[in-house]
């Protein structure tokens, strides 16, 4: 029988390519378009050795309308999972127009497309970070309708929600809007993961690189905050995790027969502050990691876990990784990319 087509745009990034490979694992056949702003092409070749085929790769704008109409024209998609976006808070806050440019476009001309083509089942890449501050823990999904953003990102995040919402309706279209928590770890081969020396990177690849690099020291940005510790709380999820929820995702839009708009919290729902996480990550690889307290950081919330019920129910998934498989695939993965 003939496998199931889906397109990935920026299937060569963080998540994209651990999706990918989740995809396959589910006996999808996953096309990737990726423009290469945030990925390297090497990726295309680590996939291959994962998957033990070399994955079909456009290396192509999304925006693109002409080059979009030609992919959609050479596949016959079953559905779509939308990464691609540029997704750095503090260059959105110095450029935002890059961000509304390819946040916000990027929606309109793959909407356009997959109407053309009557593709009718997308998931969109959300985040946590449309719940900006919220004194209430863990966050559900109808706890906010729209705060005041905390950056260009998030309200490109909001806006890319919105629009979902409304095509879901005007269009008949089925549609997932997953807000992830916090991303993390790797794939347990040690061959696929997140890259480090990134414009912003996250607290991973950084508390990796403080870990083997004698000239660099992991800055904790506050320890005054009024949580336990005093550090900032997150929902450390693992990247393994999150891709399985988009495999999950694409078949409950499958059972639905009419238009469809649901959002998600894609995370653990247990926050672990950024000390314990520091130290949970020298336990499991038995390292130490250089790192000292630095003043708070301008828009960074303090807090933030997920409610899972609604995902757990909606689509049967749950998280399966904890924190130290998170830590340990984290490590492997830099020291190989690395050569360490
Ligand atoms: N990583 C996180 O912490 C996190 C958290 C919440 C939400 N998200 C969202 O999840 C999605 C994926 O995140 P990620 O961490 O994998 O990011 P990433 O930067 O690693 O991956 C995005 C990929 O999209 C590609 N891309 C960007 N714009 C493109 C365009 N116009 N045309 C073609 N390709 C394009 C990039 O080259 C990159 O490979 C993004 O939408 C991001 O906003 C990420």
């Amino acid at each position: 029988m003939e496998k199931k087509k889906v397109l990935v745009t920026g299937g060569l990034g963080y998540i994209g390519s651990h999706t990918v490979v989740a995809l396959a694992e589910s006996g999808f056949e996953p096309v990737i378009i990726d423009n290469l702003s945030n990925s390297d092409p090497s990726v295309t070749d680590r996939l291959q050795d994962i998957l033990g085929y070399r994955p079909f790769v456009y290396l192509e704008e999304l925006r693109d309308r002409k080059t979009l109409l030609e992919i959609f024209k050479e596949h016959n998609f079953h559905g779509v999972i939308h990464f691609a976006a540029s997704k750095y808070v503090g260059e959105s806050v110095s450029n935002p127009l890059k961000y509304y440019k390819n946040n916000v476009d990027g929606i309109c001309s793959l909407i356009s497309v997959m109407l053309e083509y009557d593709v009718k089942s997308i998931v969109f890449s959300s985040s946590c970070s449309v719940y900006g501050n919220s004194e209430e823990q863990p966050v559900t999904e109808d706890m906010f309708r729209y705060y005041p953003p905390e950056s260009p990102y998030g309200h490109t995040k909001q806006i890319g929600e919105s629009m979902l919402e409304e095509f879901s309706r005007a269009y008949g279209l089925k549609c997932f809007s997953l807000r992830y928590f916090n991303p993390a770890g790797a794939h347990p081969s040690g061959s696929l993961g997140e890259l480090p020396d990134r414009k912003e990177s996250n607290l991973f690849p950084l508390m990796c690189r403080a870990a083997v690099d004698p000239e660099y020291q992991l800055t904790v940005f506050g320890k005054d905050y009024e949580t336990p510790d005093g550090s900032c709380i997150r929902d450390f999820i693992h990247v393994c995790d999150l891709a399985e929820a988009h495999v999950r995702a694409l078949d409950v839009l499958e059972g639905s027969k009419e238009s469809y708009y649901q959002i998600l919290n894609i995370g653990t729902g247990k926050g672990t502050s950024v000390l314990e996480c520091i130290q949970e990550f020298s336990r499991s690889n038995d390292i130490e990691v250089n790192f000292k307290i630095g003043e708070r950081r301008k828009g960074d919330v303090v807090k933030v876990w997920a409610s899972t019920d609604k995902a757990e129910r909606t689509l049967g998934w749950k998280t399966k990784r904890g924190l130290d498989e998170i830590c340990k695939s984290a490590f492997t993965w830099y020291k190989e990319v690395k050569k360490l």
